[in-house]
């Protein structure tokens, strides 16, 4: 974002730390406590400790076609890791795969649709009947929608519910079943900082990355109760990041789609691998998301609030016109392939775009 933006990165990462400013000194200590902590809880593995805790053991992960999903297999297969991919386009698993193998992993392509239970099952006995066992399933496919809730159209909230909600609900039972069988096993499923700060225009989105965490929580305590101590879950929970989830994503803003203050990619990656093999309970990735966390675990009413008043500033007065589409919720686009996205570098040209337009309201009415 350039400094033509009003919601600035700056800006924005101040934000969630605005709520504490009434009891700075005693909630500053615990920011700085709680932001060393959970920075401790996350980090990338050194390629010695990848090889030694990744080499030959056996992860799925969901969404391996493009962003966090792609780059995690990657990075796994570069360990020498045994990768299930699973996505709906199988030609670009193809060519996951093939990298996976190029970086010294195996691979297995299983085409998927997240949102049907059938094939989830499939999937789950594909990866056992390859490679014996499952060490870490990762439920990274997730879809979102853009705009206000009444215009999104009802069949799209309702797919972001089968694909995000269902499909994890899928995912975790295959996985659980699989993990009791074997005696060990990590479920890591992808939330979002919108797992407890929800976004105007998100809601179906937010409520399903809410969903995810309760059902974390509550498949946590099933684990301790039954004495699996070799079982876990953790909910990974990232920033905004520039993947092509904001080209997948359905939009009925009238706007083209937008995030302040994108994190790169890599970060989040990492933090998902850390997670396969240093399982906690939430993960929140980098300092905006801890930041965001803690302010609204601290004053909750007013972290939305401010965090809205953002949001709707970023996506429905700053952004330009765009037309309607429906993204790749019901159908896969064959755009958007990378591990990286396209939609810091447009927010970009689009902020350029519009300073060159005040600058030249500007000269005109002083010309
Ligand atoms: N980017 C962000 O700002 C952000 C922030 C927080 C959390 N997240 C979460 O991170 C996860 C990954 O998103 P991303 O950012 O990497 O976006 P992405 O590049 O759009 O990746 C989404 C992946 O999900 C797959 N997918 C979508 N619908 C599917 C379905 N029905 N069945 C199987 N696979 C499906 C897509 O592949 P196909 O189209 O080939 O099926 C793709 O591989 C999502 O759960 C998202 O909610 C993203």
């Amino acid at each position: 974002m350039t400094s033509h933006s009003r919601s600035g990165p700056g800006l924005l990462s101040l934000l969630p730390l605005l709520p504490l400013a009434p009891l700075a000194a005693p909630l500053a200590m615990l920011a700085v406590g709680a932001f060393v902590l959970s920075g401790c809880a996350a980090g990338a593995l050194s390629a010695q400790e990848g090889q030694r805790k990744v080499a030959g053991r056996v992860f799925v992960v969901t969404g391996a076609s493009s962003g966090f999903g792609r780059g995690v297999a990657l990075k796994l297969g570069g360990y020498g890791g045994h990768v299930v991919l699973a996505a709906r386009r199988a030609a670009v698993l193809e060519e996951v795969a093939a990298q996976v193998r190029a970086a010294g992993g195996q691979a297995l392509v299983v085409p998927t649709d997240v949102a049907s239970p059938e094939e989830m099952q499939r999937l789950a006995e594909a990866a056992v009947a390859r490679f014996g066992r499952i060490d870490a399933w990762i439920n990274n496919a997730g879809v979102g929608a853009i705009g206000p809730f009444e215009d999104v159209p009802l069949e799209d909230h309702a797919r972001i519910v089968d694909v995000n909600l269902k499909g994890v609900i899928h995912g975790s039972h295959v996985a659980l079943r699989q993990f009791r069988r074997q005696g060990h096993g990590v479920l890591v499923n992808l939330g979002s900082v919108e797992s407890q700060v929800p976004l105007p225009y998100h809601a179906s989105y937010a409520a399903t990355k809410h969903a995810i965490l309760g059902l974390d929580k509550a498949l946590a305590q099933e684990l301790r109760l039954s004495g699996a101590r070799d079982i876990h879950v953790t909910t990974v929970m990232p920033w905004g990041v520039d993947t092509p989830f904001w080209d997948h994503a359905g939009n009925d803003s009238g706007r083209s789609p937008r995030m302040v203050a994108l994190d790169g990619p890599e970060q989040t990656v990492d933090a998902i691998v850390w997670a396969a093999i240093h399982p906690g309970r939430e993960m929140p990735v980098g300092w905006k998301a801890r930041g965001a966390l803690l302010s609204h675990q601290i004053w909750p009413g007013l972290a939305e609030r401010v965090a809205a008043n953002i949001a709707h500033r970023a996506q429905m007065e700053d952004a330009p016109p765009a037309g309607d589409r429906p993204g790749s919720l019901h159908e896969p686009m064959a755009e958007g392939v990378g591990v990286g996205g396209t939609t810091r570098a447009r927010m970009e040209r689009e902020d350029a775009a519009r300073g060159g337009a005040v600058e030249a309201v500007r000269l005109g009415a002083h010309g």
